[in-house]
């Protein structure tokens, strides 16, 4: 995971740094760390800290913001050695005059650190980022990189540098008395970003500062230069000089980061939901009962489909491929990203919120004839820009690491799409689940309301349980298992998620007496609540979601009939269940422990 940034312009480097580094915070937030050039003879310096951005700023000399042109920093999710400072990025050689930030993984770490080591570098870490430090070194051959022309020295080092790699890296490098930065990646994405006074890089767009008007994305095996007065040297995996890629102009303005008085991020996502589903119905309106919204993604409405996500996205693709096999008639299953194998000529469906998961990444480098559809929430993503069309679901930044709005947002336009594929095919029910479709802003804003006060007093009940079951039917499962990984993610609680029917199979073992266990309401209801009466009879308490109930009820606004998405409105009330469960335990609801929003290694 982990987010790059860096800077080279006008004298303000050091916060532009602070600030991409605060909105890359969702990639990963084990540490962080900025290396920049400082004074007219660009003595390198850096700072680096264990934990959140805040505790790199505590850190910072008072005179880290004069003067300072160039830059790159670093925000950590640890992958090889612990997250501590000395592991922090950036990182650097023998001689502390290079300084590297990485994302990725180097797979022939082991060896590279071997060879290093025997012939005298002083590696003082197990990350394998430093072991690229010294590479560069071997490279520049113990002549300092500021002599001559030395970005261009060290760009050549770079490159030789990374040739020696295996794995997946993006690189930013500066050097003691070089006044400028040296890109390169492989299999991680990098972009460039202009601005009218600066030439930035970052690991995503959010990283770019919010004057950026437009972005170029590295290519594997390029390597580029950031000089003074914006100007950019691009060079092809060769090492040849070449033409930088035409810009992409940055058509999404950046939006309010602000709580705007709510107590958390995930708590404003939650409540946001009704809004974010209400704007996805308006830019569809019109192009399902038509089938139009297919020509206009740019996909065919005739194939069988395969849908790749991870986590809640793959819950939310769970839900879409049922809905793609029983309206449209079509074939559709759900691969999870991390297990996929060579496509055919089916058409892809990649659901990602980030759009960055470097599992949908690697599954789309490993090709395939069929076309695909990113359905994400980053237009500019890596997975976007790679995709033949794209479903934006234009949520605003889900800034707290659970996926809420992203999730809903996704089923929506998974119902979207299944409605459009039916309608292309000449399926009769579209105009009918249009309607209820057009129902789901107000069902959300009403579970909203009544969920929240039961939520927190079933947490004050239950939040010390070790271990809960998450049970529903048919179209709830996805639901079902979304809830129990809200849980499991923010509050640290062990859960079970599976169809009700399957307790008996083994799981009912679990089961003794004060278990809670979360029955999503779903078709055939009789059904699961005979399987819930089988639980409650060894003991368990039975929390029904949008139903009647035994013990507790946790409302959800259901529509009379089942739709064939299922009790969508009910992950509502789950999302308040685990919020306030991990409110109750004292955790942070926002940023929990070992994760990141943004999973960009595989
Ligand atoms: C869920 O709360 C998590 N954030 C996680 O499961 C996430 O959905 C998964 O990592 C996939 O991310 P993506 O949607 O950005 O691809």
């Amino acid at each position: 995971m982990c987010g790059i940034v860096a800077h080279c312009g006008e004298a303000s480097a050091v916060p532009s740094l602070l600030g991409g580094l605060e909105r890359l915070e969702y990639r990963g937030y084990d540490s962080a760390g900025i290396a920049w050039l400082h004074g007219a003879g660009h003595r390198l310096r850096v700072a680096r800290a264990a934990g959140r951005l805040s505790a790199l700023l505590d850190v910072l000399p008072a005179d880290a913001a004069d003067d300072v042109a160039v830059g790159i920093g670093h925000t950590r999710w640890a992958t090889h050695g612990e997250p501590t400072a000395a592991n922090a990025h950036p990182h650097r050689d023998c001689t502390g005059t290079v300084a590297v930030v990485h994302n990725g993984t180097i797979d022939n770490a082991d060896a590279l650190a071997e060879r290093l080591s025997a012939a005298g570098h002083r590696i003082g870490t197990e990350v394998d980022t430093e072991l690229i430090a010294h590479l560069i070194e071997e490279q520049l051959d113990g002549a300092s990189p500021g002599t001559g022309d030395g970005l261009d020295r060290l760009a050549e080092a770079v490159a030789a540098a990374v040739g020696q790699l295996r794995g997946a890296w993006a690189l930013a490098v500066t050097a003691e008395g070089v006044p400028g930065v040296v890109l390169t990646r492989h299999r991680s994405p990098l972009l460039v970003g202009t601005t009218p006074t600066a030439l930035t890089a970052a690991s995503d767009t959010l990283g770019l500062c919010p004057r950026t008007a437009t972005v170029r994305e590295l290519g594997d095996g390029d390597t580029v230069t950031l000089a003074p007065g914006r100007t950019l040297r691009w060079r092809g995996p060769g090492g040849r000089e070449t033409e930088p890629p035409a810009p992409l102009r940055l058509s999404v303005r950046h939006h309010t980061v602000e709580l705007d008085g709510a107590p958390d991020h995930t708590s404003k996502e939650i409540a946001e939901q009704p809004a974010v589903v209400a704007r996805i119905l308006d830019a569809v309106a019109g192009r399902l009962a038509t089938g139009r919204l297919l020509g206009d993604l740019g996909i065919p409405g005739d194939r069988p489909v395969r849908l790749l996500a991870c986590g809640s996205s793959a819950h939310a693709a769970s839900v879409t491929a049922r809905m793609i096999s029983r309206l449209a008639g079509l074939p559709a299953h759900v691969v999870p990203a991390s297990e996929h194998s060579p496509a055919g000529d089916e058409l892809t469906v990649a659901f990602s919120q980030s759009g960055e998961t470097a599992d949908l990444l690697a599954a789309h480098a490993d090709g395939g004839p069929g076309p695909w559809l990113a359905v994400t929430n980053n237009p500019h993503s890596t997975l976007a820009r790679r995709s033949d069309g794209v479903f934006d679901l234009g949520c605003g930044p889900e800034l707290a690491v659970a996926a809420t709005k992203s999730f809903t947002a996704q089923v929506v336009a998974g119902a979207a799409l299944a409605l459009a594929l039916a309608a292309a095919r000449d399926r009769r029910a579209v105009a009918e689940w249009e309607r209820v479709l057009l129902g789901i802003p107000d069902r959300l804003a009403a579970t909203d309301a009544m969920a929240r006060p039961v939520a927190e007093e079933l947490a004050k009940a239950f939040a010390h349980q070790p271990g809960w079951v998450f049970i529903s039917r048919g179209a709830g499962v996805p639901y079902a298992q979304e809830g129990a990984l809200k849980l499991k993610e923010l509050a640290y609680r062990w859960t079970e998620a599976l169809p009700a029917g399957e307790l008996k199979h083994g799981p009912i073992a679990l089961v003794t007496a004060g278990v809670p266990v979360v029955s999503v309401t779903a078709a055939p209801a009789d059904r699961l609540a005979v399987n819930a009466r089988e639980l409650a009879a060894r003991g368990a308490r039975i929390i029904t979601v949008g139903g009647a109930g035994q013990d507790a009820v946790l409302p959800a606004v259901l529509p009379t009939r089942e739709p064939p998405w299922g009790p969508l409105e009910s992950v509502v009330a789950l999302q308040h269940l685990a919020r306030e469960v991990t409110v109750e335990l004292g955790h942070d609801v926002d940023r929990p422990r070992n994760l990141a929003k943004s999973v960009t290694v595989e």
